[in-house]
């Protein structure tokens, strides 16, 4: 295993759409697969999609962290080869995301509330899962750099684009306010994917 560099915005990779793996067990995938997990953690990301490491083939990773289990329950490491979703309810909810191929940045999404999402693991095992909340927009802005998205251009504005040490401080001094009138926990800090 090893660590892969990171495509950043504007590598004309990102905005390519990703093409199907047929082999499952091919070395060279299950190498991608284990560099993709390993690059990500490295790089405390909950989320990685084999674009954001040069890749042009529909391959992800992701986790639900402890930390984000208020909008969705943990989940452990998945790699998902192949995946697809549907939305299952017509609602979205706006949540900031994070993108490791955008450093420093945060910004507003919508995102459908409820999807239904399938997929291949390693072994070439169909996955068929649901997911709400955190878990369901992972698997979306994942899905979405398959296809050359970022999420960006799914923002409905710019105006809650900001740079994540203002968010940062912002968080900070809300804790510390809420702190002085009571032990209240402070917001989890929001992972790039
Ligand atoms: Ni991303």
């Amino acid at each position: 295993m090893s660590l892969r560099p990171l495509t950043l915005l504007g590598a004309p990779v990102l905005r390519t759409v990703a093409a199907a793996i047929d082999d499952v067990s091919a070395v060279a995938i299950q190498r991608l697969a284990q560099d993709m997990a390993e690059t990500m953690l490295a790089e405390q990301g909950v989320g990685l999609a084999a674009p954001q490491v040069g890749v042009s083939q529909r391959l992800i990773v992701f986790y639900v962290p402890e930390s984000r289990a208020d909008t969705a329950k943990p989940v452990p490491l998945q790699i998902l080869i192949n995946p697809t979703f549907v939305p299952l309810a017509p609602d979205t909810v706006s949540g900031l995301e994070g993108c490791l191929s955008l450093p420093g940045l945060r910004g507003q999404v919508p995102r459908y509330r409820h999807i239904g999402y399938t997929g291949f693991d390693l072994a070439g095992m169909k996955i068929e899962r649901e997911a709400e909340g955190f878990h369901a927009r992972v698997v979306q802005h994942e899905i979405d750099h398959l296809d050359g998205v970022m999420y960006l251009d799914r923002m409905v504005d710019f105006i809650s684009l900001t740079h994540e040490s203002v968010l940062r401080r912002q968080i900070q001094q809300e804790a510390e306010e809420a702190d002085a009138q009571s032990k209240k926990q402070s917001p989890a800090e929001v992972p790039n994917q």
